[in-house]
């Protein structure tokens, strides 16, 4: 489902930085791998590059056999809209808009109708527990609501590829325990998914580890 095939990414201005040196991986449809490493490592920088949002330097990636596009063209967009679903660090939700407007967003972008799309938004808040709370405007949830709604809004288009970055970083235990196995139960579906986390409670349910050390992969351990 996923492929990059030896992906380098130096940021410039001032000390150059090689956040990425040529790196490979695949990942499975179905199967779920967990990305570690220390901080600066490169963690994000890959699931950037993967979701359209940064242009590597040299090397490709693929999604479902598409190669990755250039981040600012209307393939770009469209490849953001279809092919992954994405879980950044800091959630990015619009803060006045209801949870049901948020997950909706994706939808209405590409292209479903508004009662269609307020359907399926409804049903993802509804699967997390949040239909009570899908006329709330986000900034009047709690961390862990809001979290799932943006989950939810990730998964909306049931993309093909699901990144999510350290996302159980600002949950108590119970809510990141339902936060994995929510992203996991993403496999079973036929997704690829891959997380970038510190936390052992997502690594070690992961079908795969990979370790990242300065912008390469390492051998396990
Ligand atoms: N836009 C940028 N401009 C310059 N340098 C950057 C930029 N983004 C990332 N870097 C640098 O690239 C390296 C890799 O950063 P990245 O965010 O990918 O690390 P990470 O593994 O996600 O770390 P963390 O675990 O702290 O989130 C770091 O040295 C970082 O400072
Ligand atoms: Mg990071």
């Amino acid at each position: 489902m996923l492929h990059v095939n030896a992906v380098s990414k130096t940021f410039l201005g001032g000390q150059p930085v090689h956040a990425l040196r040529e790196v490979s991986l695949q990942v499975a449809a179905g199967e779920t791998v967990a990305l570690v490493g220390p901080s600066g490592s490169g963690k994000t920088t890959l699931l950037r590059l993967i979701a359209c949002h940064l242009t590597p330097d040299s090397g490709d990636l693929t999604v479902d056999g598409q190669r990755v596009p250039r981040p600012s063209t209307a393939a770009g967009a469209a490849f953001r809209r279809r092919m992954v679903g994405v879980l950044l660090q800091d959630l990015g939700l619009i803060e006045m808009d209801t949870a049901l407007a948020n997950v909706m967003l994706p939808l209405r972008l590409a292209g479903v109708g508004r009662r269609d799309a307020a359907r399926r938004a409804h049903l993802q808040l509804q699967k997390r527990g949040l239909d009570h709370r899908s006329d709330a405007p986000v900034n009047t949830l709690s961390g862990g609501q809001r979290q799932r709604v943006a989950l939810a809004r990730a998964l909306a288009c049931e993309p093909p590829l699901v990144l999510a970055d350290e996302p159980t970083s600002n949950l108590d235990a119970d809510q990141a325990s339902q936060a994995v196995s929510d992203l996991l139960a993403q496999a079973r579906e036929h997704r690829a998914v891959l997380i970038a986390t510190h936390d052992p409670e997502v690594w070690t349910r992961c079908d795969r580890v990979l370790h990242l050390d300065d912008g390469r992969i390492t051998p396990h351990g």
